[in-house]
């Protein structure tokens, strides 16, 4: 898995007058069927959230308020994105470790996930993430 498959979806967006609004229907919009959701909020602009990556699971990262920083990196490469748009999602790859920061005072960042919670498909340690990163390749 590369860095080059983790890329902006861009949202199905409605604006008017009224105000803007943004669907997400299945896997028509997203590359995998959605099994869970789940939003971070309330984040100190201090903290940093992340430090893991995941070994099956595919996500859509999408700042539904606010800004923050997600900084991807694939055993190889990193790159750093600012998310802050709510019609954006970012969709990263099974096999990538991820660093989330510089949250804003108002930053709400939601995930779509591929599967239900599972500590076994968690890579927590940086070391073995990087050594299995490595050899599929
Ligand atoms: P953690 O993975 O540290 O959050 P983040 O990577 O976003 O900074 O998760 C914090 C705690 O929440 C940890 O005990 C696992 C638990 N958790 C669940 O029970 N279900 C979930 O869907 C998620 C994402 C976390």
């Amino acid at each position: 898995m590369s860095l080059e498959l983790c890329k902006f979806i861009d949202l199905p967006t409605i604006l008017d007058e009224r105000g803007g609004l943004t669907f997400i229907e299945g896997s028509n919009n997203i590359p995998f069927d959605i099994k869970r959701i789940y939003y971070l909020y309330n984040v100190p602009a201090a903290s940093e959230r992340g430090a893991h990556a995941h070994k099956d699971l595919h996500q859509v990262i999408i700042a539904l308020s606010g800004s923050f920083e997600l900084i991807l990196n694939d055993g190889f490469t990193k790159k750093t994105f600012t998310l802050n748009k709510p019609n954006k999602g970012l969709y990263i790859c099974p096999m990538i470790w991820r660093d989330l920061c510089h949250f804003s005072f108002d930053g709400i960042c939601l995930v779509l996930a591929s599967d239900v919670y599972k500590e076994s498909d968690y890579y927590r340690e940086y070391q073995p993430f990087s050594m299995a990163a490595r050899q599929t390749k």
